[in-house]
């Protein structure tokens, strides 16, 4: 039986690997990867990009501030997800394509009604109601 332990460690080591490389990133890190460069790294519309840009990014702190101080959730989703309107050709806003890999869960962005979203912009706009004024 011993050894039948020892034939099974490096297994599950390498399963624990595995995991850890499919880890999901979190909101925070999604957004420094594909946001902060045009929105900055504290999403006041301050990014590196944001001078070479015909629009200024949004600031992201006062999105619930320019809300009536709710977090337009549904709003925020629809713009990063596009699912409404999309890409109308006038933002410079790209699309994520890796952002919609993976899980869909539950996001209610406010409007009481649940769409099954990609796990990764459920993050993201988790972390911008985080960074709300
Ligand atoms: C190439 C630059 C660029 C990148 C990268 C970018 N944005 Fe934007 N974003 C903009 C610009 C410019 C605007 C303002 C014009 C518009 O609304 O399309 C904007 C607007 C927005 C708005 C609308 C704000 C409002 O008041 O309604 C949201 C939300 C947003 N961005 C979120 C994000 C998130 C989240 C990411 C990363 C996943 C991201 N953006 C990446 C340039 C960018």
């Amino acid at each position: 039986m011993m050894r039948h332990a020892w034939m099974i460690l490096p297994a599950l080591m390498s399963l624990a690997a595995c995991v850890e490389k499919d880890k999901v990133p979190s909101g925070a890190e999604d957004f420094a990867t594909f946001c902060s460069a045009c929105h900055g790294a504290g999403g006041k519309g301050d990014g590196d990009a944001a001078a070479t840009l015909d629009r200024k990014p949004a600031d992201l702190t006062g999105l619930s501030a320019r809300n009536g101080g709710a977090f337009p959730g549904t709003r925020v989703m629809a713009k990063i997800w596009g699912y409404t309107g999309g890409h109308d050709g006038k933002s410079p806003m790209p699309q994520f394509g890796p952002l919609l890999q993976g899980e869909l869960v539950p996001y209610d962005g406010g409007d009481g009604i649940a769409t099954p979203t990609p796990v990764r912009l459920v993050g993201i706009a988790q972390y911008l109601k985080t960074l709300q004024d």
